[in-house]
């Protein structure tokens, strides 16, 4: 990358300094990002999953998602489901069959259903509110990552019962999000996190690691804002190349993007102390043992997908993501690494411990559709 690499000395002193203050500068975080040593890259990795077992401990926080409709009225150049990929086919879970799914995910002892789609406004939010309100009746906490909508639809999807919203932000370096985005706006697109956070969610952002032109110094500002900003939930994953958008040419090195990606992800895990950080799907797609390695580097949570399989492949964000499995399998496969890894599963939602831990309550108000 663009800087002068660190010296052994230098990279070990700002170890030391991490384990004691547990906070860098952006400059300093640059400098660790930009210096490739494996020794010591090694070291941070193990800093991280200390900080991890000291901040969050030893539960492993699993999430079911059903991604239950991929129209996007979005065009952002790095995504399968972007409006001009005609390739696509479309589909739209009806709100019993995503019920059905949510219900499943229950039965199996996963305490929270993430319902995640692309900006699909054939979804009003009147029909998610209910959506969201018969998912918590099943006794289900409850995550919504359906991009930008207005303060009222937050604010009545909250009304309704959803406890957590993941709006990722992708990328903190202004230029870069405007080169990755045709019709988003990223001031915007901050506005809605701060909207969301006044009103109550638990809010998750995010990155990806590896994108055209993204520098260490965009990467390391990523993290100062995860920071800053004081997310309970940030997602980082390696950008991976899709045929049929904008940016599918682009070739990452895929070694050096999953060291990068786990620098990031310990990075923020000891700057941000107790945010909830998942081992991203597509950090297992990008490496067999992507997310298990992602677990000892300051992850502490797992994302099973429960999508119905005839919908499965039509979600392709990116190549490899589907794996025509059912829910059941990737959740014992979860299971089985937690195990290998001698951690243990939690029984409970999994709520922030950034605030006192709160279940977003049921309206009194029953609702039916
Ligand atoms: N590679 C990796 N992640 C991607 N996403 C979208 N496209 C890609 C890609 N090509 C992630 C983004 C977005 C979510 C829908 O999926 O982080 O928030
Ligand atoms: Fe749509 Fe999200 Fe993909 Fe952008 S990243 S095209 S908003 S699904």
């Amino acid at each position: 990358m663009e800087q002068e690499h660190l010296t052994p000395e230098k990279y070990e002193s700002l170890l030391q300094k991490l384990d004691q203050e547990e906070n860098l500068s952006w400059a300093e975080i640059v400098a660790i990002i930009t210096t490739p040593c494996p020794g010591l890259d090694q070291k941070l990795f193990s800093l991280a999953d200390r900080k991890r077992e000291k901040y969050v401990g030893e539960e492993i926080h699993l999430r079911g998602i059903i991604e239950f409709s991929n129209y996007c009225r979005k065009n952002c150049l790095y995504c399968g489901l972007r409006r001009d990929n005609s390739t696509l086919p479309r589909y739209r879970m009806k709100p019993a069959e995503i019920i059905e799914v949510a219900q499943k995910i229950v039965d199996l002892g996963i305490p929270t259903v993430v319902l995640q789609s692309g900006e699909d406004l054939a979804y009003p939010t009147d029909l998610l509110a209910e959506i969201v309100f018969q998912v918590k009746k099943i006794g289900a906490a409850v995550t919504l990552s359906i991009g930008e909508r207005d303060r009222e639809d937050y604010l009545s999807l909250y009304q309704a019962g959803a406890d957590r919203f993941l709006l990722k932000q992708e990328t903190f370096d202004r230029n870069l999000f405007g080169q990755i985005h045709s019709d988003d706006n990223y001031d915007f697109r901050l506005a809605c996190q701060k909207i969301l956070q006044e009103i109550g969610f638990q809010t998750g952002s995010g990155n990806m690691v590896g994108l055209p032109e993204q520098k260490a110094k965009a990467l390391a500002l990523d993290i100062k804002k995860f920071q800053e900003w004081n997310f309970d939930m940030i997602g980082i994953g390696p950008f991976i190349p899709h045929p049929k958008t904008p940016l599918g040419k682009h070739q990452p090195d895929s070694y050096q993007q999953l060291i990068l990606t786990l620098k990031v992800l310990a990075l923020t895990r000891i700057l941000t102390k107790n945010s909830h950080l998942p081992a991203t799907t597509a950090l297992g797609v990008l490496s067999a043992k992507g997310r298990e390695t992602a677990l000892c580097c300051g992850a502490n949570v797992i994302m099973p997908d429960f999508t119905p399989i005839k919908y499965q492949t039509s979600y392709n964000i990116y190549p490899g993501k589907s794996s025509f499995e059912e829910g059941e399998y990737r959740l014992a496969q979860a299971r089985a690494m937690i195990k290998r890894l001698g951690r243990k599963e939690t029984n409970h939602p999994g709520h922030s411990l950034k605030r006192h831990p709160h279940l977003n309550p049921l309206p009194r108000r029953e609702r039916k559709f």
